[in-house]
């Protein structure tokens, strides 16, 4: 009568165990399992020191309970007593008790100091007197494309050029008229929300030249997952000649190269398709507004709400008439006749 029962809790058993032995080596396998990416920026270090931390008491706490309950299970199994038989009754142990409570309490306040410890080093934004300098840019998030503005005035969408080595400071917020994203690169730091009407501050110091990929962490809207960002790590004197050039081609509207393609890609390809055939937004390649400007900046300063189902964000809102010029220059050369 009972031994169907046995027989199937046996066959679960065995079914859980064998498929968390098949998560085992995925699970271990670096940066595709639960490992943390290599971090290269000072704060995405004390980051990863306080995962690692927290996962040895986490693998302690696991292993030491769930040895102890196998155990148990197997120590005080019925053996031949009847099914209804209460086994022996066990009171009070004063030493057991206590180590089930101090232990866990010097857990708590191991990891506790660990972190407030670590948090400094992640938290606060290095001082703009020290030796490196520091790299001020404002950083604006949107439906559905990152805003870089440096403090001589230069733009970039989506893709962050700083120096190696040194301080970036930034502060990121997003459009009044936006909704809330998150700013998350990874190899160089934690994440911080991009709020409306806010500016929360963080910060990283590159350690190496190279790119580094990150995404908008917080759902907020029908392309967020391509709200993708990339900071390039370039040498000092690469990155000045850059930041010049990219400010002089605003300056003198010759920028449709650079920066225009940047915002067609960044701000108008994600919705309506790379080569303007249509995605989530309509296909616009053969529209006569992206080759007529005052149309084409009222549309990008207002948006556009048809019905409620795929309204256009007003994008170009918060633009400068030198962005407005390298799209629209950048449109016409592209689209143009
Ligand atoms: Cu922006 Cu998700």
């Amino acid at each position: 009568m009972h031994a169907p029962v046995r027989k199937s809790s046996l066959v679960a058993v065995v079914g859980a165990v064998a498929y968390a032995l098949a998560l085992v080596t995925p699970a271990l396998a670096g940066n595709a399992g639960f490992a943390p990416v290599t971090p290269d920026s000072p704060n995405a270090h004390s980051i990863t020191d306080v995962y690692w931390f927290i996962t040895g008491f986490v693998l302690f706490v696991l292993v030491g309970v769930e040895g102890v309950l196998v155990a148990f299970v197997w120590r005080y199994r019925r053996r031949k007593r009847a099914r209804n038989a209460d086994g022996p009754q066990i009171h009070g142990s004063t030493r057991l008790e206590s180590m089930w409570t101090l232990i866990p309490v010097a857990i708590v306040v191991a990891v506790a100091t660990f972190v407030f410890v670590k948090l400094p080093g992640i938290k606060n934004v290095p001082s703009a007197n020290a030796a490196a300098g520091r790299l001020e840019v404002t950083v604006t998030g949107q439906q559905f494309s990152w805003q870089f503005t440096y403090s001589n005035g230069a733009v970039a969408i989506d893709r962050l050029r700083v120096p190696v080595d040194e301080p970036v400071h930034l502060t990121v917020t997003a459009p009044d008229w936006d909704v809330i994203h998150s700013w998350w690169i990874p190899a160089l730091g934690g994440k911080i929300d991009a709020i409306p009407g806010r500016l929360n501050h963080t910060w990283f110091t590159a350690r190496k030249l190279g790119t580094f990929g990150g995404r908008c962490a917080e759902l907020c809207g029908v392309q967020h997952a391509a709200m993708l960002m990339t900071v390039e790590v370039m040498s000092r004197a690469q990155f000045e000649q850059w930041e010049a050039q990219r400010l002089q081609q605003q300056e003198s509207r010759t920028a449709k190269d650079t920066l225009g393609q940047e915002e067609w890609t960044g701000s108008c390809g994600k919705c309506h398709g790379l080569s303007g055939q249509g995605l989530v937004g309509p296909s616009i390649a053969a529209s006569g507004i992206v080759q007529n400007e005052t149309q084409l900046t009222a549309l990008l300063r207002n948006g556009l709400r048809r019905g409620s189902k795929a309204p256009m964000p007003p994008v170009g809102r918060g633009w400068s008439q030198a962005q407005l010029d390298a799209l629209a220059a950048y449109l016409k050369e592209r689209f143009g006749s």
